[in-house]
């Protein structure tokens, strides 16, 4: 079945992956497990997917999302159709390539400090709750599950009214989590995007 998706938010992050093969090439060829924050109806999946597989140390893609049908506009949740039985639509999205995912309902800040410390990520993609303060957590969680030389994109840096709303959306967040990493990471680009990476 070809999968079917309400929009496709996916092209900065094609454009990241494309630089990563292309200026990290021994780093992309290592990737193992690969972290997923804010999945939704599996489009961006498709996309760290397609990019990944088939490189020889490929594991996993762990996909995290509440995927609870809120959708959240200025901090309050209210309905959406793109966002009514989302769970639904990616579990019809993803079903030709689930053996290569691990999905974990649930929030980001409740799943990922309880994955087993043994397992190290080399990609992890935030796009999950835009809140400020979450976007920081992610970050900070995910950091300390990064491997060395791992790297971090979050998504949608300049997305919303950060100006007028900063606690509302995820530039705040980003910002907070450079400050406190400064002196671990290498900032790749910082664009509608911020790619970093672990020293
Ligand atoms: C913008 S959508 C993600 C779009 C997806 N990355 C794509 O490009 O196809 C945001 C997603 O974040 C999820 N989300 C909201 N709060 C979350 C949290 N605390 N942890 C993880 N995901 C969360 C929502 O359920 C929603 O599916």
């Amino acid at each position: 079945m070809t999968p079917v998706f309400s929009f496709d938010l996916s092209k900065n992050l094609r454009k990241t992956l494309n630089y990563i093969k292309t200026n990290d090439t021994l780093q992309y060829y290592g990737t193992r497990n690969i972290a997923e924050i804010g999945c939704f109806e599996g489009c961006s999946t498709h996309v760290l997917h397609k990019n990944f597989k088939d490189l020889p140390f490929f594991n996993k893609i762990y996909c995290i999302d509440p995927w609870d049908d809120d959708f959240h506009e200025r901090g309050k949740p209210h309905f959406h159709i793109n966002y009514h039985d989302q769970f639904d639509r990616f579990t019809k999205n993803i079903k030709n390539i689930r053996k290569d995912l691990v999905i974990l309902p649930g929030k980001a800040e409740d799943i990922l400090p309880k994955i087993s410390p043994e397992i190290e990520f080399d990609f992890v993609y935030i796009d999950g709750d835009h809140f400020a303060s979450s976007v920081y957590k992610n970050g900070k969680d995910a950091f300390s599950k990064l491997s060395e030389n791992g790297y971090i994109l979050f998504d949608d840096y300049l997305w919303g009214d950060y100006k007028n709303y900063p606690k509302l959306c995820p530039y705040e967040g980003i910002e907070q989590f450079i400050d406190e990493h400064k002196d671990s990471i290498n900032i790749i680009s910082k664009d509608f995007q911020v790619l970093i990476k672990k020293r």
